[in-house]
């Protein structure tokens, strides 16, 4: 088991050129199962998601290559229709494999999917949506099984705009008969990158990015090369880092509208933004200033995927700040380390206050989830003397070697094996 060791206190300096989105590159190599053709990704992260992801693919027969950064899928011989447990576990987007592999096969078998312990993620917006198109499903024993032999088109409106079940739907109606249109749908800019996705595989999609997706499935795709947009959380998480521990940190390759939410709230706590196309500068040469509130939101509010990091930067901000956290119960795991490390905050419920210190100390903390693990990085990276961190492979899932990103930034940090 690998370690974090950093030892904290120095300000951050450089550029970072960030690859693409764990959340967009997921939902796009389970939908090239919509195809028997090759199918070629590009930017492609090294993660432990990804990887596990492949897996699965594997094991339902398709041929995967991942070099470089780029990912061959060829999935003419995918006939696999059944997702083996032990993978699912390691991956909630296991699911997403549920609508294209209903779509071609017109039956699957998946367990209920793990990935990160931040709370209850029920599956019933997507199983919802799965039997207003005609599919059967049947649940025993911490399996799904499903028959879609009568898969067809249909008007669905989702309880929530669930991102996960908003494409898992998006991809079963690609094949299903007949027109699709999913009401209340999630408006991420995963969502739309989908589409994208699913056009360029000859589907015929149209409305993401609003609340209104609709889809007239077709026969038959084709297989397509594609490059997936950048990842906005990391790009928001080496941000929230500069704006934390002070420097000149530049992110490169990103699509700044898709931080708006992040960079609104960056700009409030007196630290220095400039946009320049595709690039994103931060600089901060005195301690952040707390803001009102954060609340988290479906897109375009403020990410989940960005809470933890930003309740590091607030731990050592001017003032108290308070954070409600409204997408998922337990992603206060991190508050626990934090104070570890001197920070004070006390939560009620989905409510956190925060008492900005002046400084923290290093200590021996524990990475709980994805993104509380990186803002624990974060947090060592600020905090005086030496920090540890264990359970690095929940940050492992969804950042490439989150040591080598921050280490070429100044920061100085390594990995114990
Ligand atoms: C995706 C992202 C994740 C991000 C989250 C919210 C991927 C691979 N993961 O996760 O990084 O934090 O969006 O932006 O893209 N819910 C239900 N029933 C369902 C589905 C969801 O109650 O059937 C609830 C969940 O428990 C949660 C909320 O809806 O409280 C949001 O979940 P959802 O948008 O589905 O997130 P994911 O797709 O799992």
């Amino acid at each position: 088991m690998s370690k974090l060791l950093i030892k904290g206190g120095r300000p951050l300096r450089g550029e970072t050129e960030i690859k693409a989105a764990k959340n967009a590159v997921l939902p796009i190599l389970a939908a090239t199962l919509l195809t028997e053709e090759p199918c070629e990704i590009h930017n492609v992260p090294v993660i432990a998601d990804v990887d596990n992801m492949l897996k699965i693919l594997r094991s339902v027969g398709s041929a995967v290559e991942f070099k470089e950064g780029v990912i061959s899928v060829w999935n003419r011989d995918a006939t696999g229709y059944n997702v083996p447990t032990e993978l699912a576990k390691e991956l909630r987007s296991s699911f997403f494999l549920l609508g294209p592999i209903l779509a071609r096969h017109r039956r699957a078998i998946v367990a209920y999917p793990g990935g990160c312990d931040i709370g209850v993620r029920p599956l019933d917006i997507h199983l919802k949506g799965l039997s207003e198109m005609g599919i059967a499903i049947e649940e025993s024993h911490g399996m799904i099984y499903c028959d879609g032999t009568r898969l067809h088109g249909a008007d669905v409106a989702l309880d929530f705009p669930s991102v996960g079940a908003t494409e898992n739907l998006m991809m079963a109606a690609a094949l299903a008969k007949g027109r699709t249109r999913i009401f209340n749908a999630a408006k991420e800019p995963e969502i739309v990158d989908l589409q994208s996705f699913l056009r360029a595989l000859g589907a015929k999609v149209d409305g993401a990015g609003g609340d209104r997706i609709e889809i007239e499935g077709v026969e038959k795709l084709h297989g397509a090369v594609y490059t997936p947009i950048p990842d906005r959380i990391v790009a928001g998480t080496i941000l929230i880092a500069g704006a934390t521990c002070g420097g000149e940190v530049t992110v490169t390759h990103v699509v700044p509208d898709h931080l708006d939410a992040l960079l609104f709230k960056l700009n409030k706590s007196s630290c220095n933004l400039r946009v320049n196309g595709d690039r994103i500068t931060i600089r901060s040469d005195s301690r952040p200033r707390h803001f009102d509130k954060l609340e988290t939101q479906p897109y375009p509010g403020f990410p989940t995927d960005l809470q933890s990091q930003m309740m590091v930067m607030m731990c050592v901000s001017e003032g108290t700040g308070l954070i409600v956290e409204n997408i998922f119960e337990t992603r206060y795991r991190i508050v626990r380390e934090l104070i570890k490390m001197g920070a004070r905050i006390t939560v009620k419920d989905r409510t956190a206050v925060i008492r900005g210190v002046r400084s923290i100390e290093g200590a021996s903390v524990s990475a709980g989830d994805l993104r509380g693990g990186a803002a624990l990085v974060i947090a060592g990276l600020k905090a005086e003397g030496y920090t540890t961190i264990d359970n690095v492979s929940h940050i492992d899932r969804g950042y490439d070697a989150i040591e080598r990103i921050f280490a070429s930034l100044g920061g100085e940090i390594s990995r114990l094996r």
